[in-house]
């Protein structure tokens, strides 16, 4: 059988998602399961949105506008940008295969950080293999470390990917790093931003948005997301800024139809909801402040994040721990697949959830090794 496979899938780690409540309910026959391992937004949609998608329910018969065109000129709009700008893909997870798919060519590598968004590896090996993908270790504080990526730089580096915030850690790249480091790059390198978590970063003035370079280089690709603070994970869509020649490309080989209507519709509308996504970040930094006290006051090692999710270690076998805590409805993320196998992260949710994973954390420590 191998023989009729592509070699590049047969060595392909794939993705492993957060386990899904339901199976978790229905497994251990469980009355209450919390679910914190994924980094979705606890609040259910607000009015407007969820009564768009019920609305566009009577249209699901029809394709969707397949150039997602009104929704790209809002999303211009809101940035202030040209709609040949932004490109939009079902969940920022297809953009960043469109791009490998579109800049890559035979010979070239992608270089990121260890302990990253494991779909930039991913998507990487698929298209060119394993020898493709090369990483760089992070600094002690589990942030990405830009001079020892800068060592790796050499003419094969076709994209860098820069997860900041970055997930799974929660650690962020100070701006004028970043920009320093652009400064370094190759014009024929791209630099892709990933900043799906932009709007959880506590000092923005801190923080590199992109979009300006993004537009005006031709090296640069923004990428953004309506999983987050939107609370449109369910629905799939994320988009990317860039140059328009840039956009142009990428475009070449976007599928067809790739944004469902509701997705395209319910995006259009979020985008305008400001006081919910005020209302999110603020609750996110309040639990997540508290979440913080208490796992440290509990002796484990928290990493600071500027994200809605918090990595920390609690010095037992995450294996086992993780275990535990399904049997007791509790989801979090163990990260052997992110390269730190003593290490949990755990996406901040209303209190009364956190309460419940603490509680539980609590229960079940004292069992393990
Ligand atoms: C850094 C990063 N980029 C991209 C994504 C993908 O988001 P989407 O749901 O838009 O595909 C995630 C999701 O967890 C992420 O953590």
């Amino acid at each position: 059988m191998k023989n009729l496979i592509n070699p590049n899938i047969i060595g392909l780690n794939p993705y492993i998602p957060g386990i899904p409540l339901e199976e978790i309910k229905e497994k251990y026959n469980l009355e209450r399961v919390v679910k914190l391992a994924s980094n979705e937004n606890p609040f259910t949609l607000p009015r407007n949105v969820s009564e768009i998608i019920q609305k566009e329910i009577l249209s699901l018969n029809r394709y969707p506008d397949s150039d997602s065109h009104a929704l790209l000129k809002e999303i211009a709009r809101y940035h202030g940008l040209d709609k040949e700008n932004v490109i939009v893909g079902s969940g920022s997870v297809e953009i960043i295969k469109m791009i490998v798919r579109t800049f890559l060519k035979p010979g070239q590598r992608i270089l990121s950080s260890r302990n990253t968004f494991v779909m930039f590896k991913i998507s990487t090996v698929e298209h060119a293999g394993n020898q493709a993908y090369v990483e760089a270790e992070m600094d002690e504080g589990y942030g990405y470390d830009l001079d020892n990526m800068l060592k790796r730089v050499d003419e094969t580096t076709k994209i860098i990917f820069i997860a900041n915030p970055n997930n799974p850690t929660g650690t962020m790249l100070p701006r004028q790093k970043v920009l320093d480091f652009i400064e370094k790059i190759p014009p024929e390198t791209f630099v892709i931003l990933d900043n799906a978590y932009e709007e959880y970063v506590s000092n923005p003035q801190d923080h590199l948005s992109g979009i300006d370079l993004a537009v005006n280089r031709k090296n640069i690709i923004v990428l953004r997301t309506f999983s987050k603070i939107y609370a449109l994970a369910g629905l799939r869509i994320g988009y990317g800024i860039a140059n328009e020649k840039i956009i142009y490309y990428l475009n070449q080989i976007r599928p067809p139809f790739n944004v469902t209507r509701m997705a395209q519709k319910a995006a259009q509308v979020s985008l305008e909801n400001d006081d919910f996504k005020l209302r999110s970040s603020r609750l996110n930094q309040k639990n997540k402040d508290l979440l913080f006290t208490q796992l440290t006051a509990m002796g484990f090692r928290v990493i600071p994040s500027q994200t809605n999710f918090l990595l920390f270690f609690p010095g037992k076998n995450v294996n086992e721990l993780h275990q535990r805590l399904l049997k007791e409805g509790v989801i979090i993320r163990p990260l052997h697949a992110f390269g730190i196998p003593d290490g949990i992260r755990l996406t901040i949710g209303f209190e009364a959830d956190n309460d419940f994973f603490i509680e539980k954390l609590k229960k079940v420590l004292p069992e393990l090794d």
